[in-house]
């Protein structure tokens, strides 16, 4: 493709796979070095293998991991340029089936781990040798707007929003020009949606009706956004809510 991120040194988290595995092979190709941390070791040092890029086993929950992943960067770097909060997961359990021990985990993963991530970037990024900088993008989700019964799962990408918009301010008002923005991407065909298609296709045209395009997004349509906001182009964009979903939060429902 081209050299958007020609020499940036980028950590994209859950990217062992789906939209983070998209991420990682579309930063590759546009020429930064990538770090994919995630805590599957077997997929992600294929994945790092096949895209000449670099695996650290990280558990976005945990803050030793986050202090070893900064040490790595400042040791082998010098520098942190991009990092895709992306790590995420489901839990399928609505109000009243939530568990504490599910409830507490989830967040622990997609939210706090995004808030680790972000804290440890921003501290990375005021050490840039090429003066304080950088960008940081989280990925949320429609769900952020739109509810679905996994409340552990809708309140995470709700309070991605609040993080993101919370740390870009920060940022800003210090004048620290570390932009900080999250990406919405509707429903998504990953690997894992296609081995759900093959074993149950009838949710296919549900899937399709969830956006008035009629179709399902690409790991690389969702990349290609997190490539735009991670690069200089996006100079001006900072603390905002950029949607990769065909139109699904624009849509009234329907009445037929
Ligand atoms: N697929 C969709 O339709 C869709 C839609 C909207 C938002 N999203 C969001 O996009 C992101 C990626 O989703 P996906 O569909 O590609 O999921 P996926 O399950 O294919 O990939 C998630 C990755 O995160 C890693 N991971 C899980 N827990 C981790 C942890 N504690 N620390 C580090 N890595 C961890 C997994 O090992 C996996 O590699 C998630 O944040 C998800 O909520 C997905």
């Amino acid at each position: 493709m081209g050299d958007r991120m020609h020499n940036k040194v980028v950590v994209i988290t859950g990217g062992a796979s789906g939209i983070g595995e998209g991420m990682v092979r579309r930063f590759s190709v546009e020429g930064a070095h990538v770090i994919l941390a995630d805590t599957n070791a077997a997929a992600g040092a294929r994945i790092a293998s096949d895209t000449n890029s670099r695996f650290f086993p990280l558990n976005v929950s945990s803050e030793d991991d986050w202090c070893a992943l900064a040490a790595l960067i400042r040791n082998d770097y010098g520098r942190l340029d991009v990092l895709l909060n992306n790590a995420g997961i489901v839990s399928e359990k609505s109000i009243s089936e939530v568990d504490l021990e599910t409830w507490n985990r989830l967040l622990s993963i997609n939210l706090t781990g995004a808030m680790l991530g972000c804290r440890t970037a921003i501290e990375l990024m005021r050490e840039h040798p090429d003066g304080t900088g950088g960008s940081i993008v989280n990925t949320a989700s429609t769900t952020s707007y739109l509810a679905i019964p996994d409340v552990a799962y809708t309140t995470s990408k709700a309070g991605l929003v609040g993080l993101t918009k919370s740390a870009a301010v920060y940022c800003a008002t210090e004048g620290l020009n570390i932009r900080v923005n999250s990406i919405h991407p509707g429903a998504t065909l990953t690997n894992i949606l296609r081995s759900a298609l093959e074993s149950t296709p009838e949710i296919e045209s549900m899937l399709k009706r969830m956006s008035p395009m009629g179709r399902m997004g690409t790991v690389d349509e969702v990349a290609a956004m997190a490539l735009f906001l991670a690069s200089d182009e996006a100079s001006f964009c900072t603390g905002g809510q950029f949607p990769v979903e065909g139109g699904t939060i624009s849509e009234h429902p329907r009445l037929l």
